[in-house]
């Protein structure tokens, strides 16, 4: 019997899934482990958003299938947040579709438009699904190193002519994942005009776009005159309004772009929930200064752990957003080292950068999305082993 597809096979298996089973090991030992690996917010979505979700559930007709595009509301939600935070117009029947989570989208949008040997131009590190995805509808995942000196922006004049020629997407995340970068409208523009010349889908993904620090806005990518006739950004109320098991996210832009998007999506899914949507209308549309305090919450967990890694000789820069603190492990340690003597001897989990990519060696990806008293115990069990072992690991 064929259980598996010889596509699948190239896949191995998902970080977090193996990690899983280790963290259940320690556990069973009696360990208290603190995770700093994911970035699944700990706290949750402001009430409001919840009574939206209870209210829409109550109704009698709220149970059965929805229109592909969901209500126009929602929609209509996004196209005014666009408006509010950037704006950006879009046109909500033509420039908008809501996603079950932006993964779905983004892996989605890449199998509606690339063909056998494509190139995909992918940041690396970078998330995986991008490379996932290319892989998955046969095209060629090109990787464009995201390194300090270049503030974690792919040198666009770097990539091989050979390559380029055939490229026909180019991914950007900023803020990033996982180095935490931002990204901002100097060079955006540039991309978008890199993106005209080279007759390129420009995705932007802008899952942290709303989770930012210092008073640091980031901008849409849609705010580049000409943009929507070449991009498509995508986003989420993951990350924005502590949603991440709710599986709400949405594309934006492109119009073509999008209707392959959304004839792939008419044969895969049937829609969401119509509470789950309401409650995201609601988050749109509904009182948002929680989120200015719930980023107050994300930048104390930063400077704590910023603080605590820099007075045990490590030198992670400080993020403008995100929900992480990339962190370069001491010197002679493999990220994967550091990651797994760490988990053994102190029960702290972080992301080795390696997962991301091959740019990720020699950092750790450490997520500020854990109660802010679990990561003083983390920094406090890190600083006593790094102490003890005078920066040495293993
Ligand atoms: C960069 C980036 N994009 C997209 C996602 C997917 O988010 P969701 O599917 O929850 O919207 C994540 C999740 O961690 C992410 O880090």
């Amino acid at each position: 019997m064929k259980t598996s597809s010889e596509r699948m096979k190239t896949f191995p298996d998902h970080f977090f899934a193996g990690l899983d089973s280790k963290i259940k090991e320690l556990q069973a030992r009696g360990e208290d482990v603190i995770r700093l690996d994911v970035g699944s917010p700990d706290l949750p979505p402001a009430d409001h958003i919840i009574d939206a979700l209870n209210r829409s559930a109550a109704q009698a007709d709220h149970h059965g299938y929805q229109p592909y595009l969901g209500p126009d509301e929602l929609r209509e939600a996004w196209a005014e947040t666009y408006q509010r935070l950037y704006g950006v117009n879009l046109d909500p029947d033509s420039e908008i579709i809501p996603l079950m989570g932006s993964k779905e989208g983004i892996f989605n949008l890449v199998m509606a438009t690339i063909d056998p040997g494509d190139v995909v131009l992918i940041p690396d590190p970078g998330y995986l699904t991008y490379n996932r995805a290319t892989r998955f509808a046969g095209g060629e995942p090109v990787h464009l190193p995201l390194i300090p000196e270049n503030d974690y922006l792919p040198d666009l004049e770097d990539i091989p002519q050979h390559l380029l020629h055939r490229a026909k997407l180019l991914w950007l995340n900023y803020p990033h994942n996982p180095t935490a970068a931002v990204a901002d409208l100097a060079y955006f523009t540039k991309v978008v005009s890199f993106a005209h010349r080279h007759n390129l889908l420009l995705c932007h993904d802008a899952a942290y776009s709303r989770v930012t620090f210092d008073g640091y806005q980031a901008p849409s990518l849609l705010q580049v005159p000409g943009a929507k006739d070449i991009a498509v950004e995508f986003n989420t109320l993951s990350k924005s309004h502590n949603m991440a098991g709710w599986r709400e996210g949405v594309a934006v832009g492109n119009r073509r772009a999008l209707e392959s998007l959304h004839v792939l999506k008419t044969n895969v899914d049937s829609g969401q929930f119509r509470p789950i949507m309401d409650a995201a209308t609601a988050a749109l549309t509904g009182d948002q200064s929680w989120l200015i305090k719930r980023n107050e919450i994300y930048s104390q967990r930063r400077d704590l752990i910023i603080d605590a890694l820099r007075s045990s000789g490590l030198n992670p820069r400080k993020p403008m957003g995100s929900l992480y603190v990339w962190c370069p492990v001491p010197p002679d340690f493999s990220a994967e080292d550091f990651v797994s003597t760490l988990l053994e001897q102190t029960a702290v989990s972080l992301t080795p950068g390696t997962i991301f990519g091959a740019n990720g060696a020699g950092y750790v990806r450490i997520s500020l999305s854990a109660p802010t008293g679990k990561i003083e115990e983390a920094m406090q069990r890190i600083t006593r082993m790094l102490q003890r072992s005078g920066g040495k690991v293993g």
